[in-house]
């Protein structure tokens, strides 16, 4: 049997053809031709345009952080978006210096228009994110707060944004990063410092009032491996359940080192479901030294297979978001000079090897019958 590729070539662009593309791409086309079987195989990018369909099958969603000036401007990178993804996470526009940048001023345009894309494309939307030590603006940060004002403060900033989203943003990451870097301790953070630990669960009851159907999310990294940070968020989080606060799910974020990624992914988020809770593999991305060669991207290959599968072993992962678009958007060059292409897409916007790894482990035959999307398990106890 000859096995050819189709012509043509990189193009990412807009869904016209969407269908065509995807029927193309569902699987090898066998042709007969004067008696002879050829099988055309996908292109790459036609390939991952089954992702959405695969996501689905398994009752997951798969989401890709975005940030709203390319969304805005850039149509090869709205392409990307709608051709590959099932959810968006609003990478910087839905944090507090974003939201309400002076006290009691809200500015709406970025999460507007993020919420309004992926209503028009018919993707979920996961929010991101309520209380962080991080893009906290100054008012904020620099205030000098008692525990009355400050309680008050996050009332009314976790009331107001998740009302005015309420029914349209299907889980929050209400609590980001609550651990310090290295674990095990709680964070020293502003919330910490003036409300004492209890902040957690007083703003899972803000967030449950303002609107009582979204997932919330306590969501943490370094938590992926076994350890003491992730023993201690497991402690943390298996308190709360005791205590009936409504938290629903545990974000994974998944910021791995190429070859370091971790293999008990799946035992670690089956603590949590075991709890009756959902998890997510939250901001996932795989960075690598530079240079970066061939093999790296191979290996990469495998690794985003990987964690995809991970997700699917354990009924009760509803999502794994990856944090970015493509490399050229990638938070990780800024952050951490000497490494690179962490993302499925190339910084010309081309798939990459990670890509058909994830097609790959959603391929796999066998599929779970996993939660609906939407589907929002309540830990035993917690509130209505
Ligand atoms: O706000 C300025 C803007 O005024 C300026 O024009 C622009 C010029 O580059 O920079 C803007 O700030 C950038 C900001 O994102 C945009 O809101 C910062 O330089 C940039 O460092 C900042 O990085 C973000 C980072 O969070 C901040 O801590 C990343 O894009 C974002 O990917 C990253 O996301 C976090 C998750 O929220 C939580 N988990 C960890 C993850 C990685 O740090």
């Amino acid at each position: 049997m000859a096995a050819q590729r189709t012509a043509g070539g990189g193009g990412t662009g807009p869904v016209n053809g969407k269908g065509v593309l995807l029927a193309a791409a569902l699987c090898a086309v066998i042709l007969t031709v004067t008696g002879v079987l050829v099988a055309v195989l996908p292109e790459p990018e036609q390939e991952g345009h089954r992702l959405p369909a695969l996501a689905r099958s398994h009752g997951i969603d798969l989401g890709v952080a975005v940030a709203v000036d390319p969304l805005d401007r850039d149509r090869r990178y709205r392409g990307l978006v709608e051709d590959h993804y099932t959810s968006v996470t609003a990478e910087n526009t839905m944090k507090w210096e974003h939201v309400q940048p002076e006290r009691g001023e809200y500015d709406w345009s970025g999460p507007d228009a993020v919420v309004d894309f992926a209503a028009d494309n018919g993707l979920g939307v996961r929010g991101h994110t309520m209380l962080w030590h991080n893009q906290q603006p100054a008012w904020l940060a620099e205030g000098d707060w008692d525990a009355e004002e400050l309680s008050a403060v996050v009332h009314e900033h976790v009331t107001t944004v998740m009302e005015r989203y309420r029914g349209r943003i299907g889980a929050w990451d209400v609590i980001n990063e609550p651990l310090e870097d290295g674990g095990p301790q709680m964070r020293r953070n502003l919330w910490y410092e003036v409300l004492g630990p209890d902040y957690i669960a007083r703003t899972l009851y803000s967030a449950h009032a303002a609107d009582p159907d979204a997932a919330l999310y306590i969501n943490e990294f370094g938590i992926e491996s076994a350890g003491p940070k992730a023993d201690a968020l497991y402690d943390l989080v298996a308190g709360l359940v005791e205590r009936g606060v409504p938290v629903h799910g545990v974000g994974f974020q998944s910021h791995f080192v190429h070859g370091n990624v971790p293999d008990d992914l799946a035992e670690q988020m089956r603590r949590y479901t075991d709890l009756g809770l959902e998890v997510a593999v939250s901001e996932l991305d795989v960075r690598v030294d530079a240079p970066v060669t061939d093999e790296d991207l191979r290996e990469q290959r495998q690794e985003y297979h990987d964690v995809l599968a991970a997700c699917l072993e354990v009924e009760g992962c509803v999502n794994v978001t990856v944090w970015g678009v493509t490399d050229a958007h990638s938070w990780i060059p800024e952050w951490f000079p000497g490494t690179d292409a962490a993302l499925p897409f190339d910084t010309a916007y081309r798939p990459k090897p990670a890509l058909s790894g994830m097609v790959d482990a959603l391929s796999r035959r066998g599929r779970r019958p996993g939660p609906a999307r939407g589907a929002r398990p309540r830990p035993p106890g917690a509130a209505p």
